[in-house]
């Protein structure tokens, strides 16, 4: 297809409607209850890839195109929580090529979320990580630290991206904490020790307290 030629005005208009179309449904779709957190399980990038006869890293590079898409929908639709599960700490075990791929990926995809013009900064999107940034190799831990600090004044939405995570991990954490917490109520003498602790308690302590279920 020739650039400027018909092919491509032709696919101009077709995308203008396409968006007009989107942003009806949308007006109808958010008269109806609209969910307050949305979380989402990045799974099947290599299926994807090898379905579609990609490279096997394309197939995360899509996932990613794909989450950007969902967030720029669910922003439309007014939704003020998402959740991202990208890369758990079992995820490590993985091959160190795919291992070594995704966290180059991870690092561009980073930088990018920081532009002034990326769809995370267009739509106001703060970004929260959750997980253990220390297992992450340096420039990706530094890159997330400067992205959350970039997007802090952005309040339209929160987007939650876990990495270097699992729930048992978490749960141990929060219990942890907790325990600690009551520990340090119970100073009184004869009143020592954790004491029992309630779900309110551990769910304030969890990386997921900041956003509602
Ligand atoms: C966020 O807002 C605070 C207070 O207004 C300001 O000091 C800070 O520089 C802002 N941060 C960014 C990244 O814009």
């Amino acid at each position: 297809m020739q650039k400027g030629g018909v092919g491509e005005k032709m696919l101009n208009f077709l995308s203008k409607v396409v968006r007009f179309l989107r942003k009806c449904i949308f007006s109808v779709l958010s008269v109806g209850p609209v969910p307050a957190h949305v979380a989402f399980i990045m799974d099947g990038n290599r299926r994807y890839a090898r379905q579609h006869n990609l490279k096997e890293g394309a197939g995360h590079d899509a996932g990613f195109s794909a989450l950007m898409s969902m967030v720029t929908y669910g922003c439309e639709l007014g939704i003020k929580y998402f959740t991202v599960y990208a890369f758990s700490i079992d995820n490590f075990k993985r091959r160190p090529e795919e291992v070594e791929y995704i966290m180059n990926l991870m690092l561009e995809k980073i930088e990018l979320m920081r532009r002034k013009d990326s769809i995370v900064n267009r739509y106001g999107v703060r970004i929260h990580f959750s997980g253990n940034l220390q297992l992450l190799r340096e420039p990706i831990r530094d890159a997330a630290k400067k992205l959350m600090a970039v997007t802090a004044n952005n309040s339209n939405a929160l987007l939650t991206l876990c990495v270097a995570y699992t729930s048992t991990n978490e749960i141990i954490q929060a219990i942890q904490k907790s325990c600690e917490e009551k520990w340090v109520e119970n100073q009184e003498p004869g009143r020592a020790g954790c004491g029992p602790i309630n779900l309110v308690e551990i769910e304030k302590q969890m990386d997921m307290g900041i956003a509602p279920d």
